[in-house]
Order: C-alpha cells, then structure tokens, then sequence
C-alpha cells in the first residue's frame, strides 16, 4: 500500500514539468484522498486503499493530458468560496476579484440593483451577494452551459437574491424594462483579440470556451457596446464595472464620453490595469 507521502512525490515527478507541480499535486491528493490540509501535513505516513491510489492517478493522469487543475477536481476558490466548474464554463481567475473588491467598496450597502452581464459560473454575482445581504442581483450569460453552472453555484452556496436570465448582454434588461434602475452594472467580458486566440497556452484554447474570452478583432468590440449601452440602464449616480485585458486601458477610457463621470482604473496584484469603473452622471 502507498502512503500520502509516496504518492506526493510520484505525483510531483508525474506533473514536472508543470511550474506548480507541488502545488496542484496537493491538490488533486486532497480531492482524491478526500482528506484535510491539516492531515496532510500531519499524517504523511498513513496508508492510502487501493481504490484511492487509482482514483488519485486517475486525476493525475487527466492532469497530465493538459485538463485545467480546476476542471479535474471540479472547482475553483474565487473570494474565498468555492465554485463548481464544468466543461464549456470559464475558469474563474483569481484577478476577477478585484472587480467585487471594488463594487463593495462603492456600494452603499441599501437595497442596491446589481447586474452582472456574462456571468460565466456565477463567482461574481455570489460573491457579491454574500457580501451585500440587501442587494438584488440580476446575472445574465448568453450560454445556457454557464447559466445551468452560475445557478447550481448559487444554490450550493445557498444565495437566492440572484435571478439568472439568458440574454445577449442588455437583452434581458430590456425584457424587464429595466432603463434606469440599476445601482451597478458589472462584467468581466470577453476581452481577447481574435488573433491572440491561437497563441493562448494551450490549457486555455483546448479546454475554455472561446466565446468566453475573444471579442472580435481588436479584443474590444463587448466593452465598446458595454459602454454604449449601460449609461440607459444606470441610475443617475449608478456605476459600470468592468474587467478588461492587458494594454487596453487607453482604449477603454477612450470609449467614455457625455454621460460618465469619475472615470477611473485599478491595477491588479500584478500591476496591470485591469479593471474600469465609471459613474453615470447626475
Ligand atoms: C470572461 S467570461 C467571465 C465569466 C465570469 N463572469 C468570471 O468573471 O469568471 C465572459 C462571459 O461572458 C459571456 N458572454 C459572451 N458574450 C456574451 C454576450 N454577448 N452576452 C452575454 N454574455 C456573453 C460568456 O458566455 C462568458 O460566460
């Protein structure tokens, strides 16, 4: 029988040339063992059954095929929660979570209206609904994949403020005649220029759906109609929120004329600009 500590260290030479290797081979131990950090570290010497060990290089394995770390073990941590990822539903990434940062900071904690437009598996609307019991969160997502993950992430964390629509970015505010009701309109849209696909590492382009992250040519034809559209649907006051990719910043300033105010950008942890807020003027 192999041990906790026997099977790590195969598990790091298995996944070398990964650059987390020790990390994700914890990771998929845990999962698999089905056992705490705590025991990990603890009882590195217990015995593992049989059916565990191959449970364990059956993960390993899926690993080893270029399967993301998230979808082998079927969740991701996004704002200290954990979500469940499926195939065809992108991976939530730790950067996103400068955007709920920011809308709490701004919120002012009433009974606020809050849409999340491509809502993806859900990680912002329900991190945001933790953090902010009063408010109403409509999330939207043209993929029916992702709605079905957002609304099974929402359930497991047992927040029932959130209403899941399909729609083609405002389409569901327009069916519920929301013109100037909403307090925030947030989004982490697609972003990536449509050339740039074909050079993404390859755990992206053969397992995360494209329409998640490329948007046209320039990379900015979402965040162009994003900013086009919200100011109708904002309070006076209200804010966009919106994520956006490496060097766009320029260009994204650029797109808000008449109507904005206190247009700013945040850098993420690594120091690149990623995320955009304005307000729509009183
Ligand atoms: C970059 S992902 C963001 C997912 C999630 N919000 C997150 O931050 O991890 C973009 C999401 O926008 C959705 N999307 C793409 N085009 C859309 C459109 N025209 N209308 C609504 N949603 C769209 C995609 O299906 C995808 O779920």
């Amino acid at each position: 029988m192999s041990t906790i500590k026997e099977l790590y260290t195969k598990a790091k030479s298995l996944l070398k040339n990964y650059p987390d290797a020790a990390v994700e081979s914890k990771v998929l131990l845990l999962k698999s063992l089905a056992i705490s950090e705590e025991m990990f570290y603890s009882d590195p010497d217990r015995r593992v059954s049989k059916s565990k060990v191959q449970q364990f290089y059956g993960l390993v394995l899926k690993r080893q095929q270029g399967i993301p770390l998230a979808q082998v073990v079927g969740e991701k941590e996004f704002w200290s929660l954990l979500f469940k990822v499926t195939p065809g539903v992108l991976i939530p990434r730790p950067e996103t979570e400068l955007l709920v940062e920011k809308v709490i900071e701004l919120s002012s904690r009433r009974k606020e209206l809050i849409v999340d437009i491509g809502t993806g598996a859900g990680n912002i609307a329900v991190s945001l609904a933790k953090e902010l019991p009063k408010a109403q969160i409509l999330a939207t997502d043209i993929s029916p994949k992702a709605l079905k993950t957002a609304r099974l992430n929402a359930s497991l964390h047992k927040v029932t403020r959130i209403a899941f629509l399909k729609g083609n970015l405002f389409s569901a505010l327009r069916e519920l005649r929301l013109e100037g009701q909403c307090d925030f309109i947030v989004s982490n849209p697609p972003y990536v220029q449509e050339d740039q696909w074909e050079t993404l590492h390859d755990d992206i382009r053969l397992h995360e759906p494209k329409k998640a992250l490329v948007s046209g040519k320039t990379g900015l034809e979402i965040i162009e109609k994003l900013v086009s559209g919200a100011l109708k649907f904002l309070k006076q006051g209200g804010y966009l929120c919106m994520e956006m990719g490496f060097g766009q910043q320029d260009d994204v300033l650029n797109l808000f004329g008449n109507g904005w105010v206190g247009v700013d950008y945040f850098k993420d942890l690594n120091g690149i600009p990623r995320l955009i807020t304005a307000q729509k003027s009183s």
